[in-house]
């Protein structure tokens, strides 16, 4: 299968001589494409560190992170075919569901005519349809992450990173978010790149994991492999 992303040795340190600090060490990962990846580990190993380089926000110390066989080093977050949804969500809270899923859209200076109809289709897909015309201050956690899902899905990245998009909702949403996310991403074939410290919600969701500590990837496989041979204590 080809690759999305590569990450070939990849390290980040913040600070310099004795408040130095690795957070990423020597990561080596390749996320194929279509494939729903997981980031897995306890909080503080790297998982949010290594998104921000994929995404372009934070530069590597050392390696290089490739997107399709290119090294990306040089090219501004925007301009990458790669969007995030963050964890807070970080939506417009002034702005309808609608004007929200077509910021990135209209952004990119699409006429009005695709933004309405991309709009319209990405209501679709989350389910939003009836609630395009309120503003995200005013549904509830569950609905603003399906628009947070669909603003960044709109103008149809590659990649699209997510960073604990469900740790706030409930057991429930929480449970359903996980099929609809499965669901979104096979429409979509869109390749995704998935972090959590939920390791439930990792076997579940994903074609495979990298699990984490402390900036090293431990092991990388599909659940099944991490959960019938987990190659260490800490991955056990
Ligand atoms: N800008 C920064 N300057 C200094 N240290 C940082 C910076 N950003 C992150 N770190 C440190 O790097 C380590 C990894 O942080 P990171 O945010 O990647 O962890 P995480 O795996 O996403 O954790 P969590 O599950 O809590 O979100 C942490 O020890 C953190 O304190
Ligand atoms: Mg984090």
């Amino acid at each position: 299968m080809k690759e999305a992303i590569g990450i070939k040795d990849v390290s980040k340190v913040f600070g310099q001589g004795d408040s130095a600090f690795t957070a990423v060490a020597r990561v080596n990962i390749n996320i194929r494409e279509n494939e729903l990846f997981t980031l897995l580990g306890p909080s503080g190993c790297g998982k949010t560190t290594l998104l921000r380089m994929i995404a372009g926000f934070e530069f590597p110390t050392d390696g290089e992170i490739l997107l399709h066989g290119e090294n990306i080093a040089d090219m501004p977050p925007f301009r990458r075919p790669i969007n995030t949804v963050f964890q807070n969500y970080a939506l417009f809270p002034h702005m309808t569901v609608a004007d929200n899923i077509g910021f990135g859209l209209r952004m990119l200076g699409k006429s009005k005519a695709e933004v309405s109809e991309r709009v319209n289709a990405m209501l679709r897909l989350v389910k939003m349809e009836p609630m395009a015309g309120r503003r995200t201050s005013e549904i509830s956690g569950g609905q603003q992450q399906r628009v947070a899902l669909a603003r960044a899905l709109a103008p149809q990245p590659k990649v699209l990173l997510l960073d604990e998009p469900l740790s706030a909702l409930d057991y429930k949403l929480r449970k359903e978010m996980q099929l609809e996310l499965k669901r979104m991403q096979h429409e979509t074939g869109i390749t995704f790149i998935f972090v959590t410290h939920d390791q439930e919600e990792a076997l579940t969701m994903s074609d495979r994991i990298a699990v984490m500590s402390k900036g090293q990837v431990l092991q990388v496989g599909s659940p099944r492999d991490i959960y019938d041979a987990p190659s260490d204590r800490f991955v056990a």
